[in-house]
């Protein structure tokens, strides 16, 4: 079976569950979108009104920002992966509890499975921490680990702000597209040792 019908099966599935309470108070779920064998894959937090909305991840200011990141290194949303850690929005933008990620990430634990994607690029702290339990974005962002990660053999994480958080704070748009400027050279030495 293929990538893109792995994932489409997945997504059904994903739109039927009912694990967690935020199922009850969002509009409908948020699985993710791009390509099926994405070497790129971008985790943001969960799904906010927009996304809630329209039923696709980061289409409201803070995609609209993602894009231009992406454009900024010659990527389009086609060419990457991108996901949550959560798929149904909270209410009221609140951020998602330990609890909630905990139930959700079997979901997202399948998506990588499937995409395989070269580059997890955790989008803030919510998303790093599932990755990196305990290291600070601050700390970690624009900087690459490598690690061992079943069901994936070893996977390279690139940590980045919360491309949202340039929204409130103009002085991380300079550093997120500093940061975004590293991808490239990042996925290039990954291509080359493995
Ligand atoms: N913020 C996120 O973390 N995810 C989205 O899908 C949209 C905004």
């Amino acid at each position: 079976m293929s990538q893109q019908t792995l994932l489409n099966n997945l997504n059904k599935q994903m739109l039927a569950c009912t694990q967690c309470a935020l199922r009850k108070t969002c509009n409908q779920v948020v699985p993710g979108e791009g390509s099926a064998n994405a070497e790129i894959m971008f985790i943001g937090e969960g799904p906010g009104k927009k996304e809630d909305e329209l039923g696709r991840p980061f289409v409201g200011s803070a995609g609209k920002f993602l894009n231009e990141l992406l454009a900024s290194i010659n990527l389009k949303r086609e060419d990457i992966y991108i996901a949550n850690t959560v798929k149904c929005r909270p209410p009221n933008n609140r951020d998602p509890l330990p609890e909630e990620k905990k139930i959700c990430w079997h979901w997202l634990e399948k998506q990588l499975a499937i995409i395989q994607p070269k580059i997890i690029i955790p989008l803030g702290r919510h998303s790093l921490e599932l990755f990196i339990p305990n290291a600070k974005i601050s700390e970690a962002h624009g900087r690459a680990f490598r690690k061992p990660f079943p069901p994936l053999k070893q996977i390279t994480i690139f940590p980045s702000y919360h491309p949202a958080a340039a929204l409130y704070n103009g002085s991380l748009r300079k550093t997120l597209l500093e940061d975004f400027k590293k991808i490239p050279k990042v996925l290039e030495l990954i291509c080359k040792i493995s």
